[in-house]
């Protein structure tokens, strides 16, 4: 039997499963589907990606050991793929001992073909966070804490990439659907092209990896690690190389750069082909967990299914590009396409075939025009779906199915059913025929990408084998028997009020996201307010080393005379003499409130004149707009003078 392996990336365990991650899996799952349809024995696997420091820290602010919580999070994806309907046949892990044995295999042949070596690695490393900072020059700060970072050097292993240059040249040239799209493809032939330097392959700052072989001080470094679940998700099964790895655009340089690389320094068989897609937007936006618009599926799944998503991601968004998700979007495809569409088409024909021919299908060789069109959109379909051009597939089938409903109308079955002659009998038969035999090859097409609703109609057609028996080459125009009882049943896709379904979907996200911030152990967010000001520009750590922040006692507080918001207060810094500050606070504070208090003053600010007094400083307060000023103070005691940075 032919074999197809395929694979999504494995995904990092510090976030539980979200919109992205249910994209490429269910478009892999769609793929999998389709090429069981050609007759093809299919392996798809995905898995989660579980190594790391980040991962080890994630753990323990839930008081969870690594593996604890990597079970943990490994299990959402697990159960969420499950719920989703998605079939995988191998989950791998990166903790999984099969998969250990693997990377050290790779490492073994890399290193016995002369490809590894040791060095010395120099980055920027941030103490606190224990963490390397990519791509950070001396005294830049750690992304995640602030503090600056240090310059420290460290024994590593290195792979030698720069050795592949001309060899990955030669292999994007030679198969040149190496990597897809198009655009991809000349991404990384320019990188190849601008040079390659050789790559760290393992850390001794981080313990939660896969132990280097002979030299355990080491642990494996992501890519090295994640990307051999590739091969260990397969492991003893003869499936390698993979014909597709699934993948999306931000991770095509590891794909498509170090993992051929890694693979010939091994002396192992290539992967046959990388596609990567583009990002889904939520309304427009660049999705992120800082940003807090993360979409999750599992809310979209019980409101309105998983298959209306499915669709939805396949129809709407060019594979390859980047496309936009909403809640709104995805039921107005689904309305328009799945309820008025396909499932009006298949109502209206089992009904007229109930009514009129007594629930058999009546014999006919159905309308020559219909059927050539339904070829043309059966090779078109597959045309389509072959270069993962799902948009292109589905809107040839949608094609023929609007074609359909245009002939049901010129027909007009319930003219012609009052017409006894037997010519318009005749008539009657092949439209009925017609459109059922249109709806079954539609039925049998859309299995992939619909399996659930599709196996439904396929049953209301009274289709006598099972759909996922059909196979590609034999779909052919005339197959459906005339004479076949259809069977009874509902709506498939009944329509779906958009109103209310966005909004439990919002609801139902809230919590969701609620529930997985638990799991991660981060705190609710406080809902965003409308009231709270936009955030201001993004500075640097310098930008804010400019502002110098005092602690400041208030030594004197009095009302400046005419005015009911201002306080002038004396306020000592520690230095020579008190500075005088006037605070636009006596709205909020009567001076007794304010004397004696440790406040924080902006204590470089340009001095200047208010109602006459001289202001040498600002006092920090919390403030909403149109709300009362609430100062910043300290639940501790704190030294006069001390700087806030
Ligand atoms: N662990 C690595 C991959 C190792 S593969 C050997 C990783 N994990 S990840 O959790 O960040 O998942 C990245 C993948 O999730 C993307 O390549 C893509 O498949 C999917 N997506 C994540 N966010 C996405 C969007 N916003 N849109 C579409 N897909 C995205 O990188």
């Amino acid at each position: 039997m032919k074999r197809y392996y395929l694979t999504t990336p494995i995904y990092y365990v510090n976030a539980a499963p979200h919109i992205g991650h249910t994209y490429t899996t269910m478009v892999a799952e769609t793929v999998a589907r389709w090429k069981r349809m050609q007759g093809y024995d299919v392996v798809l696997t995905t898995g989660t990606d579980e190594h790391g420091q980040k991962i080890e820290r994630a753990a323990k602010a839930v008081n969870k050991t690594p593996q604890e919580f990597t079970d943990l999070i490994a299990g959402e994806f697990a159960t969420a793929w499950d719920r989703l309907s998605i079939r995988i046949d191998r989950f791998m892990r990166t903790t999984d001992p099969r998969h250990e044995k693997k990377v050290k295999e790779l490492f073994q042949a890399c290193l016995a073909n002369g490809y590894v070596y040791k060095g010395s690695y120099t980055g920027q490393y941030c103490v606190s966070c224990e963490l390397y900072v990519n791509d950070a020059k001396p005294g830049d700060p750690c992304p995640d804490c602030g503090r600056p970072t240090e310059t420290v050097t460290e024994e590593n292993y290195y792979f030698k990439l720069s050795a592949f240059q001309e060899r990955l040249l030669a292999l994007y040239e030679q198969q040149p659907d190496f990597v897809q799209p198009e655009s991809r493809r000349n991404e990384v032939i320019s990188f190849v092209k601008s040079g390659l330097t050789d790559l760290s392959i393992s850390r001794t700052t981080i313990k939660w990896g896969i132990p280097v072989p002979d030299d355990d001080k080491h642990v494996f470094y992501v890519w090295f690690d994640a990307l051999t679940t590739y091969m260990s998700a397969v492991e003893g099964e003869d499936r390698w190389p993979a014909d597709l790895h699934l993948i999306g655009k931000e991770i095509v340089r590891f794909h498509a750069i170090y993992w051929p690389a890694f693979l010939m320094a091994a002396g192992w068989p290539l992967p046959k082909r990388i596609f990567a897609h583009g990002f889904l937007l939520f309304d427009n936006d660049k999705m992120s967990k800082s940003k807090g618009n993360l979409v999750r599926p599992l809310p979209i799944l019980e409101v309105i299914g998983a298959e209306p998503l499915r669709y939805y991601l396949l129809r709407e968004v060019v594979f390859g590009q980047d496309g936009n998700f909403s809640y709104d979007a995805v039921i107005a495809r689904y309305n328009a396409d799945l309820a008025n569409g396909l499932g009006n088409l298949v109502a209206r024909t089992l009904s007229m075939i109930r009514q009129y021919r007594d629930g058999k299908v009546p014999v006919s060789a159905g309308s020559p025009e219909i059927a050539g069109e339904a070829r043309k959109a059966i090779a078109a379909y597959r045309d389509g779906m072959e270069v993962l051009q799902f948009s292109r597939a589905l809107e040839a089938l949608w094609s023929l199915l609007s074609l359909l409903d245009r002939s049901i109308v010129q027909y007009a079955p319930w003219k012609l059913i009052k017409d006894a002659a037997p010519e318009a009998q005749e008539k009657l038969n092949t439209i009925l025929y017609s459109a059922a035999e249109v709806i079954r090859i539609a039925t049998a097409l859309l299995g992939p990408v619909l399996p659930q609703s599709t196996a439904k109609i396929w049953a209301q057609l009274g289709m006598p084998e099972a759909l996922e028996s059909v196979t590609l080459d034999s779909l052919e125009w005339g197959q459906l028997a005339g004479g076949q009882a259809v069977g009874e049943g509902s709506p498939v896709f009944p329509r779906i009020e958009a109103g209310p379904a966005v909004e439990k979907m919002f609801e139902l996200e809230a919590q969701e996201k609620a529930r997985q911030d638990a799991l991660v152990g981060k705190a609710p967010a406080a809902a965003p307010r409308s009231d709270i000001a936009p955030l201001a520009e993004t500075i640097t750590i310098d930008d804010f080393g400019k502002v110098d922040l005092r602690v400041g006692l208030v030594l004197s507080a009095d009302r400046v005379k005419g005015s009911d918001k201002l306080l002038h207060l004396k306020v000592d810094l520690g230095e020579d003499k008190p500075r005088s500050i006037v605070a636009g606070i006596a709205g909020a504070y009567a001076p007794e409130q304010v004397l004696g208090r440790k406040v924080v003053i902006v204590a470089n600010l340009q001095p200047r004149k208010l109602r006459g007094l001289e202001s040498q400083g600002m006092i920090v307060a919390a403030s909403l707009e149109g709300g009362s000023p609430v100062l910043a103070g300290f639940l501790e005691d704190v030294p006069v003078g001390a700087r806030l940075k």
